[in-house]
């Protein structure tokens, strides 16, 4: 291992006993720390990554009660799915999710696997998932690293450099610290320190169960360290949401099974207008047209929406239209109020149902 990050086996040790025994102690009381089911805790693990615990905790029951095994997962349609999984945002996790428990079924007959080497060959599994599922449902010995743990280590050995750069130093450490038995408890107690005491900006040093034994605190660099990621550039975009309704049924259009992280989800007919610079981001590519004829004609205005997806910051304008066609066209979706509550929305057309634009007098 690097030099820089060498933490010596008296320290090591005294990690271990600190950490544990104030984990056993704070540790939250949440759904996934009461099963070894491995199948269950993936499942929380994916939800987990880019989002926060009190949100997963609203989605988690109902998915695993629609979904109570792999198997059940593997044979359900995708539609219901993203539908369960629908305003929890990134879509390509609920589908990696169905993906992978189908290549579990086919590879390994429903039974989520233990070997480290068959874990990490399954599709959209990358190491994070793989050391949390092995190390939290079988206890093996896999390290784990995500943003808190990041922060923890990095803290810890007083690491510095961009995350991109440290990000291999910072496995190494996290495999040589695990202990040799509960693995699991260990990579949960560094993430519920990272979670709630080594916290990004402030960090709560005098609740902390190993500050004694925390260079960065020692040098004063525990608010600088670990260094932030360079900021990625965001994007204004404006949009027009249009609102058409059609015998108590309203319209909404299939997102393409190859159209981004929301392939095959259901959204509001949405046109990007031109950005300052005239360019477009492909964000909204449903065809609102066909061979240059309209199909849908705009109205007055009921309102106004943010959202964000990714880095690309939405202003969307809300607008009743008309449907300028007649007959069924496969992409498109008649829904009454109540049903499309039911379907694959994507965020943004959740948050019209969320905001009652369905039911806002024109401006
Ligand atoms: N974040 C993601 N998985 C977690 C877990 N098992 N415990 C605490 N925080 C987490």
């Amino acid at each position: 291992m690097a030099e820089r990050t060498k933490i010596g086996a008296a320290d090591r040790g005294r990690l271990h006993t600190s950490l544990l025994a104030w984990y056993r102690v704070h540790r939250r009381d949440l759904p996934w720390r009461r099963t070894r089911d491995p199948y269950a805790i993936w499942v929380s693990e994916a939800m987990l990554q880019q989002t926060r615990v009190e949100t997963v905790l609203a989605y988690y029951g109902r998915f695993l009660a629609r979904f109570p095994t792999l198997v059940e997962l593997a044979v359900a349609p995708e539609g219901d799915v993203l539908a369960l999984w629908s305003g929890l945002g990134y879509y390509r996790r609920a589908r990696s999710l169905q993906a992978a428990a189908r290549a579990i079924v086919e590879r390994h007959g429903g039974v989520f696997p233990r070997d480290p080497a068959a874990v990490r060959a399954l599709p959209g599994i990358g190491p994070y998932t793989a050391g949390a599922v092995l190390s939290i449902a079988f206890d093996a010995r896999e390290p784990l690293v995500d943003g808190n743990v990041a922060r923890v280590l990095a803290r810890w050995t007083a690491l510095d450099g961009e995350p991109a750069t440290i990000a291999r130093e910072l496995w190494e450490l996290a495999a040589a610290l695990l202990p040799e038995r509960g693995a699991g408890d260990w990579n949960q107690a560094l993430m519920e320190l990272g979670a709630t005491v080594c916290t990004p900006r402030l960090p709560r040093c005098d609740a902390c169960p190993v500050t004694a034994l925390c260079r960065a605190r020692r040098l004063g660099l525990e608010a600088e360290l670990p260094r932030p990621r360079p900021r990625p550039v965001t994007l204004a975009v404006e949009a027009l949401v249009v609102l058409v309704e059609r015998r108590g049924r309203w319209l909404v259009v299939r997102r393409g099974a190859d159209e981004g992280r929301m392939a095959g989800m259901l959204e509001f007919p949405t046109v990007e207008l031109a950005g300052a610079d005239g360019g477009r981001t492909g964000l909204f590519p449903a065809a609102l047209e066909d061979g240059g004829r309209p199909l849908l004609e705009t109205g007055a205005e009921v309102g106004e929406l943010r959202h964000t997806i990714t880095r690309h910051r939405i202003r969307a304008r809300v607008a009743l239209g008309r449907a300028l066609f007649t007959g069924r066209r496969a992409e498109f979706v008649w829904a009454s109020a109540a049903e499309l509550g039911r379907l694959e929305l994507t965020g943004m057309a959740k948050k019209v149902l969320a905001r009652g634009l369905l039911a806002m007098p024109p401006r």
